[in-house]
């Protein structure tokens, strides 16, 4: 869309759902003006705000971080807050709820199972020394590059988009999808984690990454540029590796005594000394 080439309007198509309706779902249109700028999410709030208030969505931050405004816009998982009009490149704008999922009320799905799946794998570190998470006496050492073997996992905010754009998931509820698997790769690579033995005994079944075609579609969706299909590839190696005896568990990090030894780590170097 060119700057010649801008709307005066933009027309909205949105799939509007209600559980106790009838008539459902089905497309209703509002025309709204264009303005520079204006993201998906602005044009709904134009509608509630002006025209149609019964309209239902989830949304929050409106940048990108909290992962609540995920819809299917023009044919595509993606977050409303973070495209705009004009990237869309038509005066119409098509939305409806998130695929693979229920939905609850017009633009907002069920993401219960998502979350389910997500849980089940143990989304957090896990550790034997109990004690020492609860009353810490020092922190878990960890190298820049042992950070950098999860950190684009690390960086999925749950909008869902890969889920709504996975073909197993679309017809397997069972398998878990691209955001639960890649967040169990996340943990299984921490350096800080001893969860591998906890979380292999679900993704050894039908839930885990063996039902996954490869499509590389939750990749390409992904608004935070995590590629969950090469999470669930590493799952993969990692669970054939482990089944082979081949695996050499990570071990927990060492506890530094103090935080004075950041210091020696090898990977910061030493401060210059102090002048003066
Ligand atoms: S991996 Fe990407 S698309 Fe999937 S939930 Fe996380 S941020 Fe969203
Ligand atoms: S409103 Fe938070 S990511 Fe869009």
């Amino acid at each position: 869309m060119t700057a010649d080439s801008k709307p005066k309007t933009v027309l909205y198509r949105v799939l509007r759902f209600e559980p106790e309706g009838s008539s459902n779902p089905r497309w209703q249109e509002y025309t709204i003006p264009y303005t520079s700028g204006l993201t998906v999410l602005d044009g709904l709030w134009v509608i509630k705000e002006g025209v149609d208030p019964s309209l239902v969505w989830r949304s929050s931050c409106r940048m990108g971080i909290c992962g609540s405004c995920g819809m299917f816009i023009n044919g595509l998982p993606r977050l409303s807050c973070n495209t705009q009009i004009s990237e869309l490149g038509s005066s119409t704008v098509e939305v409806a709820p998130l695929p693979n999922f229920d939905i609850l009320r017009d633009l907002v799905p069920d993401l219960g199972p998502m979350f389910d799946h997500h849980q089940a794998l143990s989304p957090f570190i896990l550790r034997p020394d109990r004690e020492e998470l609860e009353k810490p006496t020092a922190e878990y050492y960890q190298s820049s590059a042992e950070m950098e073997r999860y950190l684009q996992f690390s960086y999925c905010i749950k909008c869902a988009s890969c889920i709504a754009a996975c073909p197993t998931v679309a017809t397997d509820p069972v398998y878990s999808g691209p955001m639960p698997l890649a967040q169990a790769q996340r943990y299984n690579t921490d350096t800080r984690d001893d969860g591998f033995d906890i979380r292999k005994l679900a993704l050894r079944g039908p839930q885990g990454p063996w039902r996954c075609h490869f499509a590389g579609e939750c990749s390409r969706v992904c608004p935070k540029g995590v590629d969950p299909a090469k999470a669930i590839q590493l799952l993969r190696r990692d669970l054939v590796a482990d089944y082979l005896r081949l695996r050499r568990p990570t071990p927990p990090a060492a506890v530094v005594e103090k935080p004075d030894d950041i210091a020696r780590r090898p990977d910061i170097p030493e401060a210059p000394p102090a002048t003066v």
